[in-house]
């Protein structure tokens, strides 16, 4: 299976701060679906229980629009604006949403790796992924929807998204319950 070209049909995009040494991007040319296997490998992504095949993995990451959040390893020393070059990056985040680019939006898979947890990454990704599903750009998105079990995330995403808790997944698999959590935040239907 080759790598699916992205259904959302949304230009993509580009954020950096202050500090180049990350930046996140939806261009698709930086993904890794190697790194994103090594990470589904740990125990941290407790919701994958073993590494998918890499081309149904690909058809997941390049058929969504995916958020990944990367460092660079050389960073340039002017004040240039971002153009990193695949091959000088590295991928150490995740936030994929499964959308038709207008009106449905699903988030899943959002991870940082640990040792870049706790300072801000994860809530720069996130805030990426709400810019972009904003009602400035996307007026008829009908439907946001996730699923995720810690009661800091659930507050974290209400905050984020507006979602509330909708019902509750029983994953005995798991080890835990999962509670899905939805918004309907420019009211269509
Ligand atoms: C969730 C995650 C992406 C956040 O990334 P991060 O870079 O650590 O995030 P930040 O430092 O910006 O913190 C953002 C929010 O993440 C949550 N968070 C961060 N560290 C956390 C921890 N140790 N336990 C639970 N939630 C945590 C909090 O809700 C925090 O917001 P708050 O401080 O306003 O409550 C990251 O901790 C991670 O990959 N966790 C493991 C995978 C996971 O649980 N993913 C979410 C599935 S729904």
């Amino acid at each position: 299976m080759s790598s699916a070209p992205p259904t959302s049909g949304l230009r993509p995009q580009i954020w950096t701060r202050e500090d180049p040494e990350f930046f996140i991007s939806t261009d698709p040319k930086y993904l890794s679906v190697k790194a994103v296997n090594a990470a589904f490998e740990q125990d941290f992504v407790y919701w994958v229980k073993e590494p998918f095949p890499e081309d149904v993995l690909s058809q997941m990451l390049y058929g969504s629009l995916s958020f990944g959040v990367y460092r660079w390893t050389k960073p340039a020393q002017t004040d240039e604006p971002v153009s990193p070059s695949p091959e000088d990056t590295e991928q150490i985040g995740l936030a994929r949403v499964v959308t038709d680019g207008c009106s449905f939006a699903y988030l899943s898979d959002t991870y940082v790796l640990p040792h870049y947890q706790g300072h801000g990454l994860g809530s720069w990704l996130v805030g990426c992924v709400a810019a972009t599903f904003s009602k400035e750009n996307m007026p008829y998105l009908r439907r946001i929807m996730l699923l995720t079990d810690d009661e800091r995330m659930q507050g974290f995403y209400a905050k984020m998204f507006g979602v509330k808790v909708v019902g509750r997944e029983e994953r005995k698999d798991m080890g835990r319950d999962l509670v899905f959590m939805c918004a309907r935040p420019h009211a269509q239907s």
